[in-house]
């Protein structure tokens, strides 16, 4: 275990798989005590267990990102357990692909309520706690939140509202020490892509990573790794992450 972030506390949403699980290791790791959210609490507590045995201190939360008072009580479970609040990671998502046209409008509603309206309850819950600690604050946004491609409009728009509210975010805070870090990822092999109810957009999308090396959930951590580890009066501000394969 290194210390870099010892003393440090530390709120991860999506910590069930992907990403969000590699980060909780990563930060962990690093000294951290970090609370673990999402709403498979299962294998939140496995997590927990395995990292707890390696000598980390962590606290589970079964958070559904979408119920804001739910935010808002686990935001102040973590500050309750652990005594602040360093560190945001806010990196629950779904990707619901599909085109406009003829779309389910459900998944739009998903889509939007987890990956926009769920980052920004809890960033508004966090940022009291964030101003005391000058903290960090880290979006997990998308390469699709710089580009915009057919088949992905609706995760496209919720990613650039992610992109747009940190930056304006940044200005708000950046002079009282908080730092807003937007991680932008290309293709990741994780779970993500099992959500999709769009069979013809899931099937394109798996036949084209399938050509590919994709990223690694952990190559991702490792950009949250070098953000918040960075000095004080270093804001890595955005950091985009293509596979090299992908074009
Ligand atoms: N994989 C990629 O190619 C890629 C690329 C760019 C950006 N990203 C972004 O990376 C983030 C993490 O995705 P991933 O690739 O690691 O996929 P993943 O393995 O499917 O992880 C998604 C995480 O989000 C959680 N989650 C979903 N809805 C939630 C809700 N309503 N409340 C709380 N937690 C919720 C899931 O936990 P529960 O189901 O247990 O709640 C899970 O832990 C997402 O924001 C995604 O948009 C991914």
């Amino acid at each position: 275990m290194s210390s870099a972030l010892q003393g440090k506390v530390a709120l991860v949403t999506g910590a069930s798989s992907g990403i969000g699980e590699a980060t909780a290791r990563m930060l962990a790791a690093e000294g951290a005590a970090v609370a673990i959210a999402a709403r498979r609490v299962g294998r939140l507590h496995a997590l927990r267990d395995e990292l707890a045995a390696a000598g980390a201190e962590v606290h589970v939360l079964d958070l559904d990102v979408t119920d804001e008072q739910a935010v808002h009580a686990a935001v102040a479970a973590t500050v309750g357990t652990f005594g602040g609040l360093d560190i945001l990671v806010n990196n629950a998502g779904v990707m619901l692909l599909g085109p406009v046209e003829g779309a389910d409008t459900s998944d739009w509603t998903r889509m939007i309520d987890t990956n926009v309206l769920g980052l920004m309850y809890l960033t508004h819950a966090a940022l009291p706690h964030l101003l005391r600690s000058r903290g960090t604050v880290v979006q997990i946004s998308s390469v699709a939140g710089r580009v915009a491609m057919r088949g992905a409009a609706a995760y496209n728009a919720g990613k650039f509202a992610v992109n747009a509210f940190s930056e304006a975010l940044r200005q708000e805070v950046t002079e009282r020490g908080v730092r807003v870090v937007v991680i932008e990822p290309g293709t990741v092999g994780t779970e993500l892509r099992e959500h999709i109810t769009h069979a013809p957009s899931k099937a394109a999308i798996e036949e084209r990573v399938a050509k590919i090396r994709q990223l690694q959930s952990t190559d991702i951590a490792e950009a949250v790794r070098y953000a918040v580890t960075a000095p004080p009066h270093v804001t890595v501000g955005e950091i985009l992450i293509r596979p090299t394969d992908q074009a």
